[in-house]
């Protein structure tokens, strides 16, 4: 856990070069942290065995390394429509268009992990098999697809990998010496105390709502009290939000199954288990099949056989939904047994503690479905903050490092920013930590949302830091203020002479926000503009992203 920091040297604690017998790379592409979390298991699993073992994120390994290991696991997660997280897409690149070559005489085995609530379910992980598989190397355990609750048949997997590796390797000299090496470096990096695990027992300090009276959405600042808790964030990083769900939405679950809520079950009485420990608000397949088979009812059996219809229920509906089309009576385990266990939600820090101190700021924009029957279902942790918390209220908070997106080392460095909507968020941290730092570089900002008068978002602070001149522009898209769309990619490709000029000039680009189609439409617009005004051809302006990517230039916290 927290093994490499921003700018710092991956763990390379082995020699880079195969060593004789080979060793073993764990290569892990994360964004949220399971995945290297996963994979930091599976390094100790590798150490209890002796083998030689590096473990490094894709965001820090050269992908023409691959050519030199001998064995490698690769743990993956997947994200929005099957995409590959950040930190991975340089590598997921180059072995997709096969510009690494022949990977024959490796051994390796991916582990992916994923959300099954999502259509493309651990699609990147089946993608790097697969990239592996075609280059020749040897698949020397099977590929897993882990569901959110997986940590422990990650730990399987990661046993029974391990295993098959060490069969293959000699543990020498060199293994040890590798071994010890590593552990000492782990134990070196210290963080926090509080994890997802353990959060911090922190208090709700403020909840503000921050769009207009007539605006189409409700977005709250957030703030959050952390004293003594001793926990520090950067910019960039992320809050992991534990919640409890609504007693209301717990109390229509339990009366559509026809049970009391004071039945036992292995988390505790049921009520308590439905409030804090089994996602109620976002659905996933498992349980309408699930449900399908208890019930036996034929319309709902019909349904789960129909993958089309089960993408289109889980993308609109909740479990309270489902049990109200489909009426079934349960048991208090056979409900728990069709639920996923709750995890807690990322947002992204919209504060620094250069500025802020002992607290966190968040930028929260409050999740509402409403369905056919006039009914409005609610996102479980937004609506938990800005509903159900009351101020001083105690929330289970932990820091989710994010070395992925951060701002430039030097002070002097050209920045711009894309944040439309709550992907506002990390760049008022940008701000405020270059503000205390008194930073000379130039600062971009590309906002938008529907309406200046409802959803300019911290408004009064962008004017601030523009007349102190930190700010050198802002450039706006106020998408319903006129009859046609006007969105941040619009005004970039307006700007794009301008805009190719900063990159040139060296400046660091970030993109948060809406990964679907913002981010994408974003990175066309990017590409547009350094085609035309870098005079380059499709494939040359692809290239430069690239390399900017790899430089760490280009930077995305996108979801
Ligand atoms: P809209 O809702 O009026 O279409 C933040 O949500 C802002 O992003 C809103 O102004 C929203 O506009 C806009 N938005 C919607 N789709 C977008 C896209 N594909 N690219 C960029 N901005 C988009």
């Amino acid at each position: 856990y927290g093994l490499s920091q921003s700018g710092q040297q991956p763990v390379t604690t082995t020699t880079t070069s195969a060593a004789p017998g080979g060793s073993l790379t764990i290569l892990y592409g994360s964004q949220t942290g399971n995945a290297k979390g996963a994979a930091a298991v599976i390094q100790k699993q590798a150490q209890a065995l002796g083998l030689p073992v590096t473990l490094v994120s894709m965001a820090d390994y050269k992908p023409k390394q691959l050519k030199k290991e001998s064995h490698l696991l690769v743990v993956v997660s997947t994200y929005g429509e099957g995409e590959p997280p950040e930190s991975a897409v340089d590598l997921f690149e180059q072995l997709k268009k096969g510009k690494i070559g022949k990977l024959e005489g490796l051994k390796f085995a991916v582990l992916g992990l994923g959300d099954s609530s999502y259509e493309f379910f651990c699609q990147t992980g089946k993608d790097f098999d697969g990239f592996f598989a075609k280059a020749g190397a040897d698949r020397i355990h099977d590929l897993a697809s882990l569901d959110v609750d997986y940590q422990e048949a990650a730990k399987a997997w990661g046993e029974q990998a391990v295993k098959a590796i060490a069969t293959t390797l000699s543990a020498g000299g060199a293994a040890s010496a590798a071994t010890s090496l590593a552990g000492a470096v782990q134990s070196a990096v210290g963080h926090s105390q509080y994890h997802k695990e353990n959060p911090f027992p922190a208090r709700l300090s403020l909840n503000q709502k921050v769009t207009g009276r007539d605006s189409t959405k409700d977005i709250r600042h957030i703030e959050i009290n952390l004293e003594e808790s001793g926990i520090t964030y950067q910019p960039g990083d992320a809050l992991g939000i534990w919640f409890d769900n609504d007693a209301a939405l717990v109390d229509e679950v339990l009366a559509l199954t026809g049970l009391a809520g004071d039945e036992a079950t292995a988390q505790g009485p049921l009520r308590a288990a439905l409030t804090r420990h089994f996602e109620l608000t976002r659905l996933h397949g498992g349980f309408i099949t699930g449900l399908a088979d208890i019930s036996g009812n034929a319309a709902l059996k019909d349904l789960a056989g129909d993958k089309a219809q089960v993408n289109a229920l889980v993308a609109s509906a909740q479990v309270v939904d489902v049990l109200k089309r489909f009426p079934a009576k349960l048991g208090a385990e056979q409900l728990v047994s069709l639920l996923r266990p709750l995890t807690p939600r990322l947002y992204s820090i919209a504060s620094a503690q250069s500025e802020v101190e002992e607290e966190v700021h968040l930028t929260v924009g409050v999740v509402r479905y409403p369905q056919a029957d006039g009914t409005v279902r609610s996102g479980g942790a937004s609506s938990y903050l800005a509903d159900r918390l009351a101020e001083e209220a105690e929330v289970r908070v932990f820091v989710e490092h994010n070395d992925n997106f951060r701002l430039p080392a030097s002070p002097d460095t050209p920045v711009i920013m894309v944040g439309p909507g709550t992907g506002i968020a990390p760049f008022r941290a940008f701000m405020q930590e270059r503000e205390a730092q008194g930073a000379e570089g130039k600062n971009w900002l590309f906002f938008g949302n529907p309406h200046f008068t409802q959803d300019f978002l911290y408004q009064v602070e962008w004017q601030r830091y523009v007349k102190s001149g930190l700010l050198s522009k802002i450039s706006l898209a106020f998408s319903r203020d006129q009859g046609h769309k006007i969105y941040v990619q619009d005004r970039l490709r307006e700007a794009g002479l301008e805009l190719y000029q900063w990159l040139e000039a060296g400046a660091h680009f970030y993109v948060c926000g809406d990964a679907n189609h913002m981010a994408k439409d974003v990175q066309q617009a990017l590409l547009d503009v350094i085609a035309e005004h870098g005079h380059k051809s499709r494939e040359e302006a692809e290239e430069y992203l690239s390399e900017l990517r790899r430089a760490k230039r280009y930077q995305r916290d996108v979801y």
